[in-house]
């Protein structure tokens, strides 16, 4: 594969927007083709899905039913964008991916292994070259969240429903250090933004752009 795939991951209010448009920066100022793009959706299919998988009147929805639904908006994401786009070599920025599901679904909902298992299926096996995991408590980004609008299907989740989605995270970190980094997102923007760019100057370096 030619191009870079970073994702962002974390719970609601750790400031992934910010940090997105600052990696978006990174890129532009290296001269590289950046695509951005978001899950769930990211194609005409997946946005459709989105607006499924986040309708609040949507309660009565199975968790194996989300956990599919899910990775049918990947499925169809990996294959109509993000893997062309890392063909052409261009720097594809996801705002969430597979560790999402495994972190909501798997240890939000309990659903366990299986969430890695469907999730190979959808995309191939394909993992991000890096993934930055913005962790706040889920308290704190509760409050910062709920000031900019309405929540939706899951972010109105109970508070210990969001404990184990951040347990699921902290988890996924400490089995794979190489890829997923923690970013302290209880500090300013342009501090996060900092440890941020030292990642991405250290994998820079290590594929020689
Ligand atoms: P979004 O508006 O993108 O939330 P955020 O601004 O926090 O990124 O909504 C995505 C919601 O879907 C978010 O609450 C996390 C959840 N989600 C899952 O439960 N599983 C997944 O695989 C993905 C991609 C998202």
């Amino acid at each position: 594969m030619k191009g870079l795939f970073i994702t962002l991951e974390g719970g609601d209010g750790a400031g992934k927007s910010t940090q997105i448009r600052n990696i978006e920066r990174f890129f532009d100022e290296k001269g590289l083709v950046v695509m951005h793009t978001r899950e769930p959706g990211g194609t005409p299919i997946g946005e459709k899905l989105r607006d499924i998988l986040l309708d609040k009147n949507n309660a009565e929805m199975d968790d194996i039913t989300e956990m599919l639904v899910y990775a049918a908006s990947r499925a169809q994401h990996v294959r109509e964008r993000i893997l062309p786009a890392l063909e052409e070599g261009k720097v594809v920025i996801c705002d969430r991916f597979t560790d999402s599901s495994i972190a909501y679904q798997g240890y939000g909902r309990q659903l366990g292994e299986q969430v890695a298992e469907v999730n190979r299926r959808a995309t191939g096996g394909l993992e991000p070259d890096i993934t930055f995991w913005l962790d706040i408590d889920p308290y704190v980004g509760r409050e910062r969240a709920g000031n900019e609008g309405e929540l939706d299907r899951l972010e109105t989740e109970e508070m210990d429903f969001h404990c184990r989605v951040r347990d699921g995270y902290r988890e996924l970190t400490e089995k794979d250090p190489g890829r997923i980094k923690r970013i302290d997102a209880s500090k300013t923007i342009d501090e996060m933004r900092d440890d941020i760019y030292a990642c991405l100057e250290e994998l820079c370096r290590s594929r020689g752009l």
